[in-house]
C-alpha cells in the first residue's frame, strides 16, 4: 500500500514536471498562432489603413515610416510579445487617427504582418488571450 502511493506521488511528480517544461516553452510564435482567412482580413486592411506610408508590400514609402519586413521588424519586434505589438499599433496608428479600426481588425492587422514575414497561420485565430503569451522570436 505504502509503496503504490510512493510511485503514485512519482508519477504525479513527473506528469507536474513534463507539464512544467511545456509551460516554460510556452506556445510559440511558429506553431501557427493565427489564421490564414484572419491574416486575409488584415491585408484588406491594412492596404486600406497602412500602405499609404509603410508600402503595399511592407516597405516604407514615407520617409518617416518604418519597414514592417526584413531587418526593421526583427530590430525591432524581437522578443517582445504580440500584446505589446498590438497595443503599439492600436495605440499609435494609423499615425494621426490612432486606435479607430477596432480591436478586431488591429489583431487582423497584426495577423497579416505575421503571415506576411513568413510565420505559418494556423487552426486558431490570434486572439488577446494568446497574443498575451506568444512571443516574436527568429525561427528555432
Ligand atoms: C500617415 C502615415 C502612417 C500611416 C497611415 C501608418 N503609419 Fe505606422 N508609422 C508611421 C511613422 C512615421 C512611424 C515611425 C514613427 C513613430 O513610431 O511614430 C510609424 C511606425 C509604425 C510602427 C513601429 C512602431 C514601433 O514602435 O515599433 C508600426 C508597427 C506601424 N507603424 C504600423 C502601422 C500600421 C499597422 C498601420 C495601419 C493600421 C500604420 N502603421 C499606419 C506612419 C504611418
Amino acid at each position: 500500500m505504502k509503496e503504490a502511493g510512493a510511485a503514485l506521488s512519482v508519477l504525479l511528480l513527473s506528469g507536474a514536471l513534463v507539464a512544467g517544461a511545456q509551460d516554460a516553452a510556452g506556445p510559440s510564435i511558429w506553431s501557427g498562432v493565427f489564421t490564414a482567412a484572419q491574416a486575409k482580413r488584415g491585408n484588406d486592411a491594412y492596404q486600406a489603413s497602412c500602405s499609404g506610408c509603410h508600402g503595399s508590400d511592407l516597405r516604407a514609402t514615407d520617409a518617416e515610416a518604418v519597414d514592417l519586413t526584413g531587418p526593421a521588424i526583427r530590430a525591432k519586434w524581437n522578443g517582445k510579445t504580440l500584446e505589446d505589438r498590438f497595443e503599439t499599433i492600436r495605440d499609435t496608428m494609423p499615425l494621426g487617427n490612432a486606435n479607430t479600426l477596432g480591436d478586431k481588425t488591429y489583431m487582423d492587422i497584426l495577423a497579416f504582418i505575421l503571415q506576411f514575414n513568413d510565420f505559418p497561420p494556423g487552426n486558431q485565430e490570434l486572439v488577446p488571450q494568446t497574443a498575451k503569451v506568444i512571443v516574436f522570436v527568429p525561427r528555432p
